[in-house]
């Protein structure tokens, strides 16, 4: 077997072990959580509104959404995850919401994969998201991967995902991260789709923000902690007893999401801003936007849907919606805008 084969075998095995791992293993943080918690909205007994009145209709990064939702990236790469984006695209398509695939590396490594990605049949008119780890840009990944990957998928943006604690755990992860802001920077004026910076659940914090935004990234994704821990993950596939003790005591690792949405909100108003990481219901995303966010990812939820059926996935994205429109008619609020500059959301001590 020659070298590139090799790598990308070992690619493709991650992706299959990931989503192994992820339904059948409790990887979720133990300690950490999104810090929705600490928020209650005021309850209106009289809001004045027709409940079909609710509209949750939204743009993000100059695309309409039916719903301020995205399903956030996880695979591609293998026959499990070509059905499972199957089933995701298409319930995106009919809601109209957002979906990212998964890191497309896999499909630059071994192009007769690539169509597991390949999701703009199923999905015609959503906001498609491609996806690739921000450090390959130090590991010989440039314009051109970044522009093939867009391709594959016919992506409106490119998420670069940027995960170094991933990357310590993982088994040979590619830890050289110093340089990258630079490239980042390069790559976004160059790409001729926008740039979004994304965490894996560890969160990113305002400084590294603002530095991203001076960079060029024209959107957000704040990743942050209290849901799907990538530590518990990779310590779940360690080779040896170092890296499982690494992904162990560090499975809560991160910022909170809630702290990542507002902290970076209030240095960067109008950044088109996607709050994730351990968002489980409406409720945390209509929270999430009450907090500042322009729209909301789930990741673990959508797969776990996705792993049973395509119905599942409908049943799940029909929930989310009627919880968010739950929250907007007992505040009193019959648009997304309305609910964000309201004061609906009070903290509680
Ligand atoms: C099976 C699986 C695979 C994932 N793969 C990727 C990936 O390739 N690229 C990426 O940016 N994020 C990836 N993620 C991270 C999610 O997009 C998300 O940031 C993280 O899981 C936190 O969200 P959650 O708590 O809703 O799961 C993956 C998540 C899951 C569950």
């Amino acid at each position: 077997m020659n070298a590139p084969t090799n790598i990308s075998a070992q690619t493709q095995n991650r992706k299959a072990d990931h989503i192994r791992i992820c339904l059948e293993e409790d990887v979720q943080c133990d300690q950490i959580t999104n810090g929705l918690e600490r928020y209650r909205f005021t309850h209106s007994c009289l809001p004045e509104l027709n409940h079909n009145e609710i509209d949750l209709s939204t743009t993000f990064l100059g695309k309409h959404l039916g719903a301020p939702l995205l399903i956030s990236s996880m695979t591609g790469g293998t026959e499990q995850a070509a059905i499972i984006n199957q089933r995701l695209a298409q319930v995106a398509q009919h809601y109209k919401i957002a979906m990212g695939v998964g890191s497309q590396r896999v499909a630059v490594e071994k192009p007769q994969v690539a169509d597991t990605f390949a999701v703009r049949k199923y999905a015609p008119d959503v906001l498609l998201f491609a996806n690739l780890g921000a450090v390959q840009l130090n590991y010989k990944y440039g314009l051109d991967e970044c522009l093939r990957v867009v391709d594959i998928l016919e992506a409106d943006a490119l998420i670069l995902h940027i995960n170094p604690l991933q990357e310590c755990i993982q088994s040979k992860g590619d830890t050289n991260f110093r340089g990258l802001l630079d490239k980042i920077s390069k790559l976004c004026f160059k790409l001729p789709v926008p740039v979004i910076a994304k965490e894996v659940g560890n969160g990113i914090s305002a400084a590294i923000a603002q530095k991203l935004i001076a960079a060029g990234v024209a959107a957000i994704d704040v990743a942050g902690a209290g849901g799907t821990s990538w530590a518990k993950v990779e310590s779940e596939r360690a080779e040896n007893p170092l890296q499982r003790r690494l992904g162990r005591t560090f499975a809560d690792w991160g910022l909170p999401t809630a702290e990542c949405i507002t902290t970076i909100r209030a240095i960067a108003p109008d950044v088109p801003l996607i709050a994730s990481g351990g968002l489980r219901h409406g409720l945390d995303v209509a929270a999430a936007i009450a907090l500042g966010a322009d729209i909301a990812g789930l990741a673990m939820p959508f797969l776990q849907a996705a792993a049973t059926s395509e119905t599942a996935v409908a049943e799940l994205a029909k929930v989310l919606i009627a919880e968010i429109t739950t929250v907007l008619f007992c505040t009193g609020n019959a648009t997304l805008y309305q609910l964000k500059h309201s004061s609906s959301l009070q903290r509680i001590e």
